[in-house]
């Protein structure tokens, strides 16, 4: 008994070890509203293969299948990470209505058939929305990524999706979902995780302003959210898609933006991540490119990432 259950924690971490994912969020746009084009997707991926202090930031998550700007004409990052052998978890945009989605589902075929096995090859997930039970409750933010979607909706979506890559290169990847710890510890989404192969979790303590949440307590804050998460998953395993500590921005209670902390953060929640193998997507590489957000997570400010030099250090 003793014997065979060391076995199985070693085959468990095997596995766990040869299939841990790292990697950043990237958007479809930058701050000024201006689509990322290919070369642009190209340029950040390659900047995060090649980070100082720290190596196999390799995978991209992305939000949407929609190059932005167009109707349904697929994201270029899907050339750009098949030019750099960037893995992809890709992402279906939920919040927009049943019409958007409709446009995510024909972007997702359309990918499928124009990129071959070079693309379905890459792929390492899927998600249905992001954050989407989140926007629909009292504290979610509605804005002009759309109102949210009801959990009834969303496992419509889930299988939709299903249906959508059953018989293509991207039978057998594992759908999933991304929303915040709270949707997923909340009962009456219940339904949703049970539809899904991997829970996506975002959890941000700078956010959590109803708790104590200097980032002396962020650590615990956070893994307070996974822990919670994972007792709510049904089993299925839980991908951290978005966590980090912003750079600059505004107090929020306790929590204090600045690089020092970013750094404590890091050292702290991403680099414990990592050395227990759990699939990490970190928020963010750059977010300030043409614009100024407020706040900023963004290891690298705005300007050119070939020259840029990190905001603190990624070391572990
Ligand atoms: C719990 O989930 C339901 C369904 O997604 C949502 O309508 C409700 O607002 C959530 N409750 C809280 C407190 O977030
Ligand atoms: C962060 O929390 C985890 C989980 O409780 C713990 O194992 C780890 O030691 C903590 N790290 C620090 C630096 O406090």
């Amino acid at each position: 008994m003793r014997i065979s259950s060391t076995l199985l924690g070693v085959a468990t971490l095997v596995a766990a070890a040869e299939a841990q994912l790292r990697g950043f969020n990237y958007g479809a746009f930058f701050m000024n509203n201006a689509a990322k084009k290919q070369v642009d997707f190209e340029y950040e991926f390659n900047k995060a293969k090649n980070l100082p202090g720290t190596t196999g930031w390799t995978s991209a998550r992305l939000y949407t299948m929609i190059q932005h700007g167009t109707t349904n004409t697929p994201i270029t990052a899907i050339p750009a990470a098949i030019k750099t052998q960037t893995k992809l978890l890709l992402g279906l945009w939920a919040s927009a209505g049943s019409a958007n989605f409709n446009n995510e589902i024909v972007a997702l075929k359309s990918a499928i058939s124009t990129y071959g096995t070079a693309f379905t090859n890459l792929v390492v997930g899927i998600s249905v929305g992001s954050e989407d039970l989140y926007r629909i409750t009292p504290t979610g933010i509605a804005n002009r990524a759309g109102p949210g979607v009801q959990p009834n909706n969303l496992i419509n979506y889930i299988k939709q999706v299903r249906m959508a890559i059953s018989g293509t290169g991207l039978s057998g990847k594992p759908v999933g979902h991304v929303d915040t710890w709270t949707a997923y510890v909340n009962a009456s989404n219940n339904a949703v995780i049970s539809n899904l192969d991997f829970v996506g979790v975002d959890a941000y303590p700078y956010f959590q302003t109803t708790m104590a949440n200097s980032i002396g307590n962020a650590n615990a804050t956070f893994y307070d959210a996974y822990k919670q998460t994972v007792a709510a998953a049904k089993g299925k395993p839980v991908w951290v898609t978005e966590t980090g500590w912003p750079v600059s921005g505004p107090k929020q209670n306790q929590a204090v933006a600045n690089a020092a902390n970013a750094r404590i953060y890091w050292q702290d929640v991403a680099c414990s991540l990592l050395a227990a193998k759990v699939n990490l997507f970190w928020y963010d590489l750059q977010e300030a490119q043409w614009g100024n957000p407020s706040p900023d997570f963004g290891i690298f400010g705005a300007g050119d990432l070939g020259t840029l030099s990190p905001r603190y250090s990624l070391g572990c």
